[in-house]
């Protein structure tokens, strides 16, 4: 882990990382605080939240844990006035929590998981906006980026209303960004392949034990490797960081070369 002397690419900046306890967004909030930024780690999961937050102090960064639900009004609020309050500012959104809650076809996809995802993957991102982007126009500029995913590019079997919900991200953060670049905030997505984290690990391995189906997804991938949680952690660190300052509205694969195909 980079020193965090005031010397690393995010040095100075607060961040709010939603959906930090495990997985991508664990990995960007580390990466964050490497950098040099303080981070609000946001879960809905309170433990390994905190254990987060814990890891990230342990290695000499600075982060707080908030507990809320990204797709409650009043969570979001009180979250956003909390890092306010704290640190003064809120420069970098990272609105990165989502949810799977099915695999299936339209045919089979329920109402109720309908629901929760655009609650969660929707809702969540224009909630967590609504709350943080007054304090960002008021500072005079901030960054904002939506965890999209291929999925919201092209499409992929058996996961409609995930789908839909990434779509919805994606030209939301187009939108967004036409809005608010007089406002001095840029507002990008990044849209991965398969990355490999905690919750889907076994079922690669069970892929991997198979092989075959393992073979044919790497196939997809022109570099051929699934992803790390570290690959996505990279391209957010730079396009919060001031490197990025002229990209705004852009749908970034990080993605092996699937959607290249
Ligand atoms: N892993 C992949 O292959 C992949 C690929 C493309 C896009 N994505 C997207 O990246 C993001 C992170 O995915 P992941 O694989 O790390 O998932 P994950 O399930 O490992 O982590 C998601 C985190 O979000 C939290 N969360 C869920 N609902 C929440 C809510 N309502 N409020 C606050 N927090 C909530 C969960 O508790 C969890 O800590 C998601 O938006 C996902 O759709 C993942």
């Amino acid at each position: 882990m980079a020193e965090r002397s005031g010397e690393g690419r995010l040095a100075g900046k607060t961040a709010i990382v939603t959906g930090a306890a495990m997985g991508l967004g664990a990995a960007i909030a580390e990466r964050f605080a490497a950098e040099g930024a303080r981070v609000a780690c946001l879960d809905v999961k309170a433990e390994p939240n905190e254990a987060r937050v814990a890891a990230i102090a342990k290695a000499g960064g600075e982060a707080i844990s908030l507990i809320g639900d990204v797709g409650d009004a009043e969570d979001t609020a009180r979250m956003a006035e909390a890092v306010r309050e704290r640190w003064g500012r809120i420069d970098v959104l990272v609105n990165n929590a989502g949810v799977i809650p099915s695999r299936e076809t339209v045919i089979d996809t329920t109402e109720a998981d309908w629901d929760e995802t655009m609650r969660v993957n929707v809702k969540g991102v224009f909630l967590m906006c609504k709350a943080v982007v007054p304090v960002m126009v008021r500072q005079g500029g901030g960054v904002i980026l939506n965890m999209s995913s291929v999925t919201g590019l092209v499409g992929l079997p058996v996961r409609p209303a995930y789908s839909a919900s990434k779509g919805a991200v994606a030209i939301l953060t187009k939108q967004m960004a036409v809005d608010f670049g007089g406002d001095n905030i840029r507002v990008n997505a990044i849209n991965p392949s398969f990355v490999i984290t905690e919750i889907n690990r076994a079922m690669f391995d069970k892929m991997k034990a198979e092989g075959e189906p393992w073979e044919r997804m790497l196939d997809q991938h022109p570099i051929r490797r699934l992803g790390e949680p570290e690959d996505v952690a990279a391209a957010a660190v730079f396009l919060a960081s001031d490197e990025a300052r002229w990209i705004t509205g852009v749908t970034l694969p990080v993605d092996g070369g699937y959607t290249a195909r």
